[in-house]
């Protein structure tokens, strides 16, 4: 302790200096200066990270989604122009959801050759052929009731068994799973580079693996949304791809956000199923989930879902002057990174490529 001596105005050094004990570590030598921390900084953000979420739609021009501020509904041709400024800024992939002119029960306009995703696809391989171009393959935007499969009517329909045991208005597995391999299958056909299933039935990426090989996509690769949560935070999204259910939820194939064992064994049979990829989503209410799917896979390439609602809330704080979006955002997804992710979906990739590079 520093002794003030009061008549002399100074400070007893001598004493001051036997007594203090020094810390031996000191974590802040290595603080001390921007370029010192940017020695050690262990997570590093880079654009090539980022998968950009294109929603494409029938007819012209771009809608913005009231509660996805900066995010919009294209045309195809928009989507081109979109996907031309992601090439632009160095974010070299988009994933693609599709908003079709007519639903029905099975969602038929997601295998169409004519489809709005096989359109988009299309069309942006042809003008920029070096853009990896991922799709979405689940039946949500494309059915008539909003659920992510063929459901049980209980009468039959257009399942192949009765399924009297199971709910009415339950998705049937298999069923779907017959719809999701077709869905792949045309996408690969457009020139899709990776299919990602998102709908959580078992066995998807078997179905899908196996239907793409028999097509010749043999090395088509499949990012399995292996990991997905019944989440609050898809509501945004919802209404961007004006694909809410019309009842019910969706807790009978996503998981429940109390558990992580179970994660665990989703990817576990993903993997064993041929995913080349694997994906946790949400991400930010999920980074010990994000950790644990790492570790126990570290040799698969981990994408994490930064979703609708994650990127809502920090634009509407924004938006309120609450928060600084640049730094909310960038320290968002270094912290997904930081988790264990080596890809990020995310709306904000076009903002945090000009951020970094900034
Ligand atoms: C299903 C799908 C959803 C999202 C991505 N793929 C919606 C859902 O599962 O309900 C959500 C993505 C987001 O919220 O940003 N096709």
């Amino acid at each position: 302790m520093a002794v003030l001596d009061i008549k002399h105005k100074t400070i007893t050094n001598h004493q001051h200096r036997t007594r203090r004990v020094l810390p031996a570590s000191r974590p802040r030598r290595l603080r001390a200066t921007p370029a010192l921390r940017a020695v050690i900084r262990e997570t590093e953000l880079n654009v090539r990270d980022f998968i950009y979420p294109l929603f494409v739609r029938h007819g012209e021009g771009r809608s913005e989604i009231r509660s996805m501020p900066g995010v919009y509904q294209l045309s195809v041709e928009e989507s081109v122009r979109e996907s031309e400024a992601a090439m632009r800024s160095g974010v070299n992939a988009v994933i693609l959801f599709g908003i079709p002119a007519q639903k029905d029960p099975i969602g038929s306009e997601n295998f169409a050759d004519d489809g709005i995703v096989q359109q988009a696809i299309r069309a942006i391989k042809k003008e920029i052929p070096e853009m990896v171009v991922v799709t979405d393959v689940c039946l949500c935007e494309y059915t008539d009731h909003g659920h992510c499969g063929i459901l049980n009517t209980g009468t039959g329909g257009s399942q192949t068994r009765p399924n009297e045991h199971l709910p009415e208005g339950y998705v049937l597995n298999d069923e779907t799973l017959d719809v999701l391999a077709k869905v792949a299958v045309s996408h690969a056909e457009c020139g899709a580079d990776i299919v990602a299933p998102s709908g959580m039935m078992d066995g998807m990426v078997a179905a899908i693996r196996s239907a793409l090989n028999e097509n010749g996509f043999e090395n088509t690769p499949i990012l399995s949304y292996a990991v997905k949560y019944a989440s609050s935070f898809y509501g945004p999204f919802r209404e961007a791809a004006e694909g809410a259910p019309k009842f019910g939820d969706r807790k009978s194939h996503q998981m429940d956000p109390a558990n992580v064992r179970e994660a665990l064994r989703e990817a576990a049979l993903d993997v064993d199923e041929g995913a080349d990829m694997l994906m946790v989503k949400p991400a930010l209410a999920y980074l010990d989930v994000i950790r644990v799917v790492k570790d126990a896979f570290p040799e698969l390439p981990m994408a994490a879902y930064n979703v609708s609602g994650e990127y809502s809330m920090i634009k509407a704080a924004a938006q309120n002057g609450w928060i600084d979006e640049a730094k909310a955002t960038l320290e968002t997804l270094t912290s997904i990174k930081r988790a264990g992710a080596d890809v990020i979906i995310t709306y904000h990739a076009l903002d945090a490529a000009k951020w970094l590079a900034g």
